[in-house]
């Protein structure tokens, strides 16, 4: 059935977040506290968001076991960036990581706890004492359930602070007006189909990732840029899309993730013949370097025969040697992930992983209090995003463990507090545009027509075109072909359809309407790949090997119309301390 344009809802909020994760939760938690009227909303149940997948924990210079300093992990962040991070973002981000935590814990958060009582840490991979010396205990953590923690703390401190929810709420499109001001979002009710207009002074985009555009992923099936395609469409950039984080240890075959915290806690990777052989690749900190390092040196040693298993197409992680007690107190649900989806019980025998795509760098480009910013640092009046489908850029080329969920919280205050503030200095709603969601309807109404084609079909040859050509390592033959392919893909959206009537819920139009996000976000990582010559970070090149500063250390601006890739420096100079200056990256 069409979806009627005579039967659209309409709301007016202050602020409207689209996005129920740690990151639209932290900055609703601010605006509901600071007395505005704040609408979530969210496709699934808030908790059930992909932040309550995160396994291993938190970064903050806590120094609860070992002295740590705000610096030492600001430096330790730009050098895992390989340089792309902007300086006073990352400044920041680490300068206020202490007081977030705090935070959480005032919030509730059940952190474990040291023999002294104080926050439990372990080490995480690039996290250093003393710029680089040794590997410190810098990761606070919730045994290897901490996003799911942190989730459930936030989820209740908005019931309490009255944030409004709209459950299973797919938000659709951005309202642009002709001055170019976001006045809200076009939304989805899923289970009845009905079409709302949520009006707001200020949108706060908190979508998530996208790693559903690969075969491989240990994303959450909700992943899928949704954020990103709501921006794409309405003309604005996408940021450093060529980034794409794999993990080292995901589950071979299953995607799920094994966490880092696993190596944190003393596991560690062989190969076929029984070898250590992060010793070869990263010397000084072996298991602990960063995951573009460990992710190349497992598909090395793979490509190189001395894989493991039937096909020989992992490696294992050994974690036996912790002994149970210390597995199932620190390490639990990887103990159940690995029975369910590895068969094997780690206390006894190692599991088989391969790199596997878990996190994208890149997103929509903002400044530090979240605002969503074009070229030359303009920003979009009335739009905000925070969290993983943003690029503030904390992360730059590659980023280390541990500091995603701290950038959740970091910047969803900040982006919260930037809005409460616009809020009360500009009090009024903006005029709509009559025509507000006529596109929005046309492009879901287009589903019906009966001769399109199937939705699976398109994504799978959207995911394989990914997982072959934008992988782990980068051919320069594959790249253009990949960028052929993409968009002959992408050329197939437009003729989409949901034939199958039947199903409950409006969820193959969910699909659907997913799928349009996706391939905003295909085509951009593609496009930005190819174009990038040279190898930085999680970006590694065979036929540009190394980093060229000289031409390269810019960001990648996207833009969906005609295709167009331009760039903008980065941000070198911190605000309180001296800039890092970029210099060869070792482990
Ligand atoms: O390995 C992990 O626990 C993942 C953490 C992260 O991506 O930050």
């Amino acid at each position: 059935m069409a979806i009627d344009s005579n039967n659209t809802g309409k709301h007016q909020f202050d602020a409207v977040i689209v996005g129920g994760g740690g990151a639209g939760l932290r900055a609703a938690l601010q605006l509901a506290e600071s007395g505005v009227k704040v609408a979530v909303l969210s496709k699934v149940f808030p908790t059930r968001s992909h932040t309550v997948a995160a396994q291993g924990g938190i970064a903050a210079a806590l120094g609860n076991v070992a002295e740590d300093k705000w610096l030492w992990h600001m430096y330790d962040t730009i050098k895992g960036s390989d340089y792309l991070g902007d300086q006073d973002a990352i400044e920041f981000m680490c300068k206020n990581a202490a007081k977030a935590i705090i935070e959480l814990e005032h919030f509730g958060m059940p952190f474990d706890r040291l023999e002294s009582g104080k926050i439990y840490q372990r080490p995480f991979g690039g996290m250093t004492q003393n710029f680089g010396e040794n590997p410190i205990s810098r990761t606070c953590a919730v045994a290897d359930r901490t996003g799911h923690a942190m989730l459930h703390t936030l989820y209740q401190r908005n019931i309490r602070a009255n944030t409004q929810f709209f459950v299973e709420w797919f938000a659709l499109d951005l309202i642009r007006d002709s001055e170019g001001d976001v006045l809200g979002v076009i939304a989805l009710e899923i289970e009845t189909g009905q079409i709302h207009i949520m009006q707001a002074k200020t949108t706060l985009l908190a979508t998530g990732g996208a790693g559903r555009i690969f075969q491989a992923s240990t994303n959450a099936f909700i992943n899928t840029g949704d954020g990103l395609g709501m921006a794409a469409r309405a003309g604005l950039p996408l940021q450093d899309m060529e980034f794409w984080q794999f993990h080292p240890t995901g589950v071979l075959h299953a995607g799920v993730l094994i966490t880092e915290g696993v190596r944190g806690e003393g596991g560690y990777l062989v190969n076929s013949e029984g070898e250590r052989f992060m010793e070869r690749y990263a010397p000084h900190a072996k298991d602990l370097a960063s995951r573009d390092v460990i992710s190349r040196a497992i598909s090395t040693e793979i490509k190189q025969g001395r894989g493991v298993g039937k096909n020989k197409d992992a490696v294992y992680l050994k974690l036996d040697h912790l002994g149970e007690e210390r597995i199932n107190k620190s390490l639990p649900g990887i103990r159940e992930i690995a029975k369910t989806f590895a068969n094997v019980d780690p206390i006894k025998d190692p599991i088989p992983i391969v790199p596997t795509c878990h996190y994208m760098m890149g997103g929509i480009p903002t400044n530090l209090d979240g605002q969503v910013v074009l070229e030359g640092e303009k920003v979009v009046n009335g739009l905000y995003a925070v969290g993983e489908c943003a690029c503030v850029s904390v992360h730059g080329a590659n980023r280390l463990g541990s500091n995603s969920l701290l950038d959740l919280v970091v910047f969803g205050k900040a982006a919260g507090d930037h809005m409460a503030a616009a809020i009360k200095i500009n009090n009024t709603h903006k005029a709509l545009p009559a025509d507000a969601a006529d596109k929005t309807l046309q492009r879901v109404n287009r589903l019906e027509n009966a001769q399109g084609e199937n939705v699976t079909e398109v994504g799978d040859a959207m995911r394989k075109t990914m997982q072959t050509h934008c992988g782990v390592f980068r051919f320069p033959d594959l790249l253009a072909e990949g960028v052929r392919e993409i968009d002959v893909v992408e050329k197939r959206i437009p003729n989409l359809t949901i034939k199958d009537k039947s199903q409950v819920f409006n969820t193959a139009r969910v699909e659907a309407l997913e799928l349009d996000n996706l391939i905003e976000v295909a085509v951009a990582t593609m496009h930005a790949a190819n174009n990038r010559t040279e190898s930085r970070g999680a970006h590694a090149r065979e036929d540009f090997a190394a980093r060229d500063d000289e031409n390269w250390l810019k960001h990648s601006l996207f833009y969906k119309q005609d295709k167009q890739l331009t760039y903008k420096p980065v941000r070198l100079k911190p605000q309180t301390v001296e800039s890092f200056a970029p210099k060869a990256r070792v482990y």
